[in-house]
């Protein structure tokens, strides 16, 4: 399975945001993901479709909008109109997940469903055959930088296991608190897309640690 890398914009240095940009495609970056926060379902509030717009501008990567926010459904439009190629909604704050699944497809982009720590995989089984991209948090969603949790990983083999038995095409993704020692664990357990924010952003060489991500062989 190719692994695919997804630097999380939220650690990069916004005074040159361009710059970081240009900086993880040239170092291997297969997409950008991007953290949009409301203040609401989450307790900390990022940037909205004018920063999905600007950095569509900056880059050919395929851009992976991970939505955290309250209603979800009245800003899927904007955000695909604005660059998402990959939209991700929450589980939690979706009650007609059918609906806005195939309104996202119907607008054009790769429909995306997320599951919290302490959100079950079944709350998700009826909807994943309309699922391209399954993300399951390994942190509680609102900030870079917090240490991963464990038990998730269980959630990860379930899914797996769920998406080989029904042949399904669905990558499961995980975010937070991905770096050198937790890569390894979640991509054992299945994870295709390993979004990495901090742990990418603060280390000095941004190639070095997309390939130990990733998991190449030197
Ligand atoms: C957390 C966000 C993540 C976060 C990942 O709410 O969804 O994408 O930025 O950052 P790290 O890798 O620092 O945990
Ligand atoms: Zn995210």
């Amino acid at each position: 399975m190719q692994i695919i890398v997804a630097p999380s914009l939220l650690s990069c240095d916004f005074s040159r945001l361009k710059e970081e940009v240009e900086a993880v495609e040239a170092a291997g970056a297969d997409w950008i993901h991007l953290d949009v926060m409301d203040g609401h379902f989450v307790p900390n509030i990022t940037f909205g479709p004018a920063l999905v717009e600007a950095v569509k501008r900056c880059t050919k990567l395929p851009l992976d909008v991970h939505l955290m926010i309250d209603n979800p459904d009245e800003y899927l439009e904007r955000f695909i109109q604005t660059g998402a190629d990959w939209l991700t909604i929450h589980q939690e704050v979706a009650p007609h997940l059918p609906r806005t699944l195939i309104r996202i497809k119907e607008l054009g982009a790769k429909a995306g469903v997320s599951l919290n720590p302490s959100t079950p995989f079944s709350t998700v089984i009826p909807v994943m055959e309309m699922t391209d991209l399954l993300l399951i948090m390994t942190v509680n969603p609102g900030f870079g930088g917090q240490k991963f949790i464990p038990s998730v990983l269980p959630k990860i083999r379930e899914a797996k296991a769920h998406i080989e038995g029904k042949e399904l095409n669905t990558k499961i993704e995980v975010d937070g608190g991905i770096g050198l020692e937790t890569s390894p664990l979640v991509r054992e357990a299945g994870a295709e897309v390993l979004v990495s924010g901090e742990a990418l952003f603060k280390s000095g060489d941004y190639r070095k640690t997309i390939e130990q991500i990733r998991g190449s062989k030197p």
